[in-house]
């Protein structure tokens, strides 16, 4: 899209590398915007953004939120953290650290810039939730000193301290809860159960359900979700959120594995494994604020959104990627 000079905006995305992250980066540079792509490639890849280098709009920079960076934009998507359970346990520490000091250090940049700031927090705020759905006045139940407990505390402190910056320094915050999202460009090997259950089925290996495989989930595919945190940036200040930004129609972990397996024609049967500490066994958004506030919802249909994912993920196991 052609833009003036004036209603293009240069935005700054952190975690631009990441899975959401470099579709975020597509949509905006469509939009006319020029994008500054902030990653410390912890989970990020060059594969997701090789596209984007020949963009005149488009720049990288490799650099870690955990330390504080200058730069000149309009506005500022909070992205960079490790979002799986395999890659936030890798090192709690930095997930902890990612989260918070990232969180301050991004809040500090906009302040100076008097700049919009939206941060990319997650439906683990709820972690395993007493209230079903989730709407966005319940507190949570949420372990602080378990495994899942870097991620899910760690965000829970970031959206603490946007409403903090909000109250006390009048900064425009957008704070967008992610529910579980899926598609092109996922990892492969980061144990998120889409990605998880494709790339066995492409490769003939036993697809793994924890426990009874009732645990249900709701999935997003990718394309609603940027849609969405896009909106919410460009909602009217007041909006500050949070927001539910998630697919509501949920299913159970068994009736995704024989979604996944009705396209992929594969020799993969069902095998069943324990259930991991702290998992939820239940998680699905209530989007009425982002209904009516955003007058947003998701439109991909879980077979339609399964078929990119499946068609992004043969390519990568014919190419030995994944
Ligand atoms: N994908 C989902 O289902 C989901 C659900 C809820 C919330 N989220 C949130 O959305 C954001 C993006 O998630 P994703 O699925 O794209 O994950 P991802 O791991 O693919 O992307 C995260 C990106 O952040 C980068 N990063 C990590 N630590 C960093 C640091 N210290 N400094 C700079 N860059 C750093 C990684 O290299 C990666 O490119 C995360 O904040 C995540 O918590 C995602």
């Amino acid at each position: 899209m052609a833009r003036t000079y004036s209603s293009r905006k240069r935005i700054l995305v952190t975690g631009g590398a990441g899975f959401l992250g470099s579709h975020l980066c597509d949509r905006l540079l469509d939009a006319g915007h020029e994008v500054i792509c902030l990653d410390n490639m912890y989970t990020g890849t060059k594969r997701n953004i090789d596209h984007l280098h020949a963009n005149p709009r488009f720049e990288f920079m490799r650099h870690d939120v955990c330390f504080p960076v200058y730069v000149e934009v309009d506005e500022i998507y909070n992205l960079a953290c490790p979002a799986s359970p395999v890659h936030y346990q890798h090192d709690p520490v930095q997930t902890t650290k990612t989260c918070v000091h990232g969180a301050i250090n991004m809040l500090g940049l906009a302040k100076r810039l008097r700049c919009r700031i939206l941060q990319a927090s997650t439906s683990e705020v709820y972690g395993d939730p007493n209230v079903h759905p989730q709407t966005e006045d319940y507190w949570g139940h949420v372990n602080p000193i378990g495994i899942r407990s870097c991620y899910d505390e760690g965000k829970r402190c970031a959206e603490t301290l946007f409403f903090d910056y909000h109250r006390q320094h009048g900064l425009e915050i957008k704070v967008a809860r992610i529910f579980n999202t899926y598609g092109p460009r996922m990892h492969p090997a980061d144990g998120r159960v889409v990605s998880n259950f494709v790339v066995q089925a492409l490769k003939g290996e036993a697809i793994t359900i924890f426990g009874d495989g009732q645990q249900t989930r709701s999935f997003c595919y990718v394309e609603d979700l940027v849609d969405g945190l896009i909106r919410l940036m460009e909602s009217p200040a007041e909006i500050t959120g949070p927001v539910n930004i998630g697919n509501p129609n949920e299913f159970s972990m068994r009736e995704l594995a024989e979604a996944v397996l009705a396209q992929v024609d594969t020799a993969s049967q069902l095998t069943t494994l324990p259930l991991p500490a702290d998992d939820p066994k239940q998680r699905q958004p209530n989007i009425t604020i982002a209904r009516e506030k955003l007058g947003w919802e998701p439109k991909v249909q879980l077979r339609e959104g399964l078929t990119k994912t499946i068609a992004y993920f043969r390519e990568l196991v014919e190419q030995g990627a994944a």
